[in-house]
């Protein structure tokens, strides 16, 4: 059996108290809550307060990214070993966005996933095509392209704690949510791919969450599907009510 997993992604927004205040909400709102694993994604500068503020607690922590090397001269970057240190568990790689807007490719996204994983950290790593890519018909070629290279060089027991998150791009922060029957179909055809790579049961642990304009309304539809083990949230994760409605699979 796959335990649920829900993250939320929030991106480039929050200050330190606007967090602390998320977080003590979100806690608060989802007391009692079992059988899902929850997991938020703050920006670098809030990890450590953020982290302090859910020790003890059910909800992790993710970074939004990383780089590959564990130290070194790289302005700007920070190593697996350094988000664990802010009390991270996991970390988001290859988001959409730093494919479009950071030159991220597959080749990075490989390297930062094989470091990630090496250092102990749960990675979640997104894959999904574009509206020209899907409206091509180039959906699963992408797809196969996407998962064949970022889990190159991947051990088995590394790959069964990887989480996949299927983010359609032309579905993040647009509204336009992927129907349950659109999110099912991608999701069965990577979990096919997870099984070719590494085996019919690695596929089965593996959980493959989906991304794209998750709300409290069209979660349960999207968690019925037999293949969608959770979700990764962008905007509806920013408010702990919705958050908590998310997670709670409330409608
Ligand atoms: P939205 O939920 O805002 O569409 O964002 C999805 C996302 O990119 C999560 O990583």
């Amino acid at each position: 059996m796959r335990i649920p997993f829900i993250a939320g992604n929030w991106k480039m927004f929050k200050t330190t108290a606007d967090a602390l205040q998320t977080v003590a909400d979100l806690l608060r709102l989802t007391e009692g809550v079992e059988g899902v694993e929850v997991v938020v994604a703050p920006s670098f500068t809030l990890l450590r307060s953020v982290s302090d503020a859910l020790v003890d607690s059910p909800i992790a922590v993710a970074g939004q990214d990383c780089f590959w090397e564990e130290q070194g001269a790289f302005t700007g970057e920070v190593s697996p070993g350094m988000l664990s240190d802010a009390g991270c568990s996991h970390v988001i790689i290859g988001h959409s966005e730093r494919r479009q807007y950071f030159g991220e490719t597959d080749e990075t996204v490989n390297k930062k996933l094989k470091s990630a994983v090496a250092a102990g950290l749960t990675a979640i790593l997104c894959i999904g095509e574009t509206l020209g890519e899907r409206e091509s018909g180039d959906t699963f070629k992408v797809l196969e392209r996407q998962v064949g290279n970022s889990l190159a060089g991947v051990s088995m027991p590394q790959a069964e704690k990887i989480v996949l998150a299927y983010e359609p791009v032309w579905a993040i922060g647009t509204g336009r949510t992927a129907t349950d029957d659109q999110a099912q179909e991608a999701h069965a055809f990577i979990r096919g791919l997870v099984a070719g790579i590494f085996s019919p049961t690695v596929a089965e642990a593996v959980r493959i969450v989906y991304g794209g304009s998750v709300k409290p309304g069209n979660i349960a539809g999207l968690m019925s599907r037999p293949d969608i083990d959770g979700a990764l949230v962008g905007g509806a994760s920013l408010e702990a009510e919705s958050f908590a409605a998310v997670i709670r699979h409330l409608k």
